[in-house]
């Protein structure tokens, strides 16, 4: 199938057709893009399950699941229907004077599954706005109680989104260098290992009374490379954390609804956050929604007599009701018996996968974590501007199969509903990409 616009060419003085890819081209800025290098898009016109299809009715399976939000695949039948129901009621409304239903039953069932002793949702739109939501709570937090702690701890190769609070909270990388002058200053600490854990938890018993919040990916660093790192020493880091004071913000914005293996990844991890920032998988990829939930205690330290106190952040979108409609159709989907075992089935083929990877002497760092497994090309020069990545995209797209490696890190993060054949000719294209790379 082509989807063509038609269009008079006075030259020849006919009808020339361009296909959508190429009026793309001539009108289109995209995210993380160099335009310079002539990429032309593919043109999707539909989806079924793991599958994206284009212009020219070629396959695709989505192996990163569209940028690790669609968990339930492409054209869900049931996420379209409750997403149709809804926009037929009530598509838009605004959220201050007002409420609905699809944010209320939302709210009321994120309450009960999150991990910690939430009290409160707040939406936003996306997993960057969720960030700014929670970095702000917890600054105004100690603010609003008169207190003077301001800097905020993250992880080295941390990543949590591209607006300018959540580009500061991120590690400093090829994405933040020409803004670096406007970043507010963060404290980057490493992720916990048995050498370094003695070292941070002194350093945060000298430097806690300045530390208002600690910011971190729980396990899973995503776009920082897909690298993991140990619950039970995390746990250790979060346990000195906590009795320091400082707010705890766990982001799983990636992590979130199943991707881990469990429906959060803060389960792996006794110590519960006192915020927690949530998107990508929450609406199963359909529609932008972001949820940062807070605790009572951050909540309360809002309420007061004084206006000043208030927490004057929203949005146009915010908790759009046909968003939160697909929220809720979402999550009657994961918490459905069948999508459990699906997460079980991926994870359990990962860790065969991640097995059969290791004869192979160009690859380093196999690690699997639910449904996400990644390993690392020895390509000598590490990071974003590894031109692998390219080439492994390009690659997979003929092979009929969408890979989208970080740099020399390349991972397979696939909607849960994928078929055993689908994840097996994911698997086959990458032995056989390690079989030329060793
Ligand atoms: C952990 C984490 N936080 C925040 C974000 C930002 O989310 P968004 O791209 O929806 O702004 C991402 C995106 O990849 C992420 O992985």
């Amino acid at each position: 199938m082509s989807i063509h616009i038609r269009r008079w060419d006075p030259n020849f003085g006919s009808i020339m057709t361009k296909s959508l890819s190429e009026r793309d081209v001539q009108v289109i800025w995209h995210p993380y893009t160099q335009h310079k290098n002539g990429v032309v898009p593919v043109a999707a016109v539909s989806g079924e399950g793991a599958l994206i299809f284009d212009e020219n009715g070629n396959s695709y399976i989505d192996a990163v699941s569209s940028w690790w939000v669609n968990i339930h695949g492409h054209g869900h039948p049931y996420l379209a229907e409750r997403i149709y129901e809804q926009a037929k009621k009530l598509e838009h409304i605004i959220f201050t004077s007002f409420t609905h239903e699809p944010a209320v039953r939302l709210a009321e069932r994120l309450l009960k599954i999150l991990p910690g002793d939430f009290s409160k949702v707040f939406y936003s739109d996306n997993g960057s706005t969720a960030v700014e939501v929670a970095v702000k709570m917890a600054i105004q937090f100690w603010w609003n109680q008169s207190r003077s702690r301001v800097k905020i701890l993250a992880f080295k190769n941390s990543y949590h989104g591209d607006t300018f609070g959540a580009m500061s909270v991120s590690s400093r990388s090829i994405f933040t260098v020409p803004f670096q002058g406007h970043l507010f200053e963060v404290i980057f600490i490493e992720t916990p290992t048995h050498q370094n854990l003695g070292e941070l938890k002194s350093f945060l018993h000298q430097n806690h009374s300045e530390f208002a919040a600690f910011i971190y990916e729980p396990l899973l660093q995503a776009a920082g490379g897909m690298l993991t790192y140990d619950a039970g020493l995390m746990d250790e880091l979060l346990g000195t954390v906590k009795s320091l004071g400082v707010v705890q913000i766990a982001d799983e914005v990636m992590t979130g609804f199943g991707r881990t293996g469990k429906m959060f990844a803060c389960e792996y991890l006794k110590n519960k956050p006192d915020i927690i920032c949530l998107s990508k998988g929450l609406t199963g990829g359909t529609m932008a929604l972001s949820v940062t939930a807070a605790t009572k205690k951050i909540f309360e330290a809002f309420l007061s007599e004084d206006r000043g106190k208030t927490f004057f952040h929203g949005h146009s979108f915010t908790a759009n009701p046909i968003a939160c409609s697909a929220a809720l159709a979402s999550l009657d989907l994961l918490e459905n018996e069948s999508c459990r075992d699906k997460i079980e089935f991926i994870s359990g083929q990962h860790r065969k996968f991640a097995d059969r990877l290791r004869k192979y002497k160009g690859i380093k760092d196999i690690r699997t974590l639910g449904t996400v497994v990644a390993f690392t090309l020895n390509t000598g020069s590490d990071g974003y501007m590894n031109k692998t990545s390219a080439l492994v995209t390009a690659r997979s797209l003929d092979a009929g199969i969408y890979l989208r490696p970080l740099g020399n890190t390349i991972y397979i993060m696939p909607p849960y509903c994928i078929t055993g054949a689908q994840l097996d000719q994911v698997y086959e294209f990458l032995i056989r990409f390690a079989e030329n790379f060793s």
